[in-house]
């Protein structure tokens, strides 16, 4: 495993950092392309239920894509660059795993668009978000134009985009971009708490119940409840059902495969 991206293994899964403090994480192909590898691998290892992405340093979690590496970039380059980063994003929601986002700082343009692609996002009273592509004479390109609006509405996405400008972190918590905010100090212990707590559940109720809430969201409300009775129907095939349910009516703890 490669020095741009840390992983430490937890009870809980694996606790991921973007190692580049110089530049504020920003993100080039390289960067990405390990950060790809890492989430793959952390997919394929069954006893990975949570993952919590952060930066290294006390300024940043990520401060966008690298702008030195986009400059001399062509236009079919940077489609090719857009499209990568898109896909490696796209895989989180995609992950069995929960991935929690602890901002410790920055999260500009493909910071900001990383934080969003992660299931949760906690946001230490540090974090800065925006996405100020435009002021580069640019537009997001790693989801942001997507994303965002559908987190926080299409108005105040639109206000962002064309002002470049940077919300804090309770400003971000009002309008529904972060979940949680803490004091710098306590943000990854909030996480791992949370992370925690997840873990003690079954890992493949959690998986079917994120695939539901994201292919539902795309889906009208009809079609959304279909794909949930199918996926209720799945969790009865597997044994953490019965486990779950005898031990409610047994009055002891669920252990979990
Ligand atoms: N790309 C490359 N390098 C970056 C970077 C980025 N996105 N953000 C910061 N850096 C580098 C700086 O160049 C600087 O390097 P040197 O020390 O070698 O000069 C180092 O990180 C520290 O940065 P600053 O000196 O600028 O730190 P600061 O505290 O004064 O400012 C900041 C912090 C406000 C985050 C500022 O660095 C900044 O505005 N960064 C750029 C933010 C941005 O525009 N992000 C969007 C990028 S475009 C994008 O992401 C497109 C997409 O969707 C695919």
């Amino acid at each position: 495993m490669g020095s741009l991206i840390l992983t430490e293994q937890k009870e809980w899964g694996a606790l991921v950092t973007l190692n580049r403090p110089k530049a504020l994480n920003a993100l080039n192909t390289d960067v990405l392309r390990e950060l790809d590898d890492v989430l793959t691998q952390l997919n394929a290892q069954k006893e990975t239920q949570v993952v919590i992405l952060t930066g290294s340093g006390e300024k940043a979690f990520a401060a966008g894509a690298d702008i030195a590496a986009m400059r001399e970039m062509t236009p079919g380059e940077a489609r090719q660059f857009s499209a990568y980063g898109q896909a490696v994003m796209t895989r989180i929601a995609g992950m069995r795993a929960m991935v929690i986002a602890a901002v410790n700082g920055y999260a500009l343009g493909g910071g900001c668009e990383l934080a969003m692609a992660c299931d949760i996002r906690i946001a230490s009273t540090r974090a800065k978000f925006g996405i100020p592509e435009v002021t580069l004479g640019v537009i997001p390109g790693f989801g942001g134009t997507q994303r965002l609006s559908r987190l926080i509405g299409v108005g105040r996405a639109l206000e962002m985009m064309a002002t470049g400008g940077q919300i804090n972190a309770e400003e971000a918590l009002r309008m529904g971009l972060v979940n949680h905010v803490t004091e710098p100090e306590e943000l990854l212990e909030v996480c791992e708490a949370m992370a925690r707590k997840i873990a003690a559940n079954s890992a493949g109720a959690i998986a079917l119940g994120k695939q539901s809430i994201y292919a539902g969201s795309e889906m009208d409300l009809n079609r959304g409840l279909a794909h949930e009775a199918g996926l209720f129907a799945l969790t009865f095939a597997h044994p953490d059902q019965r486990e779950g349910m005898d031990a409610f009516l047994e009055k002891r703890k669920a252990v979990f495969k």
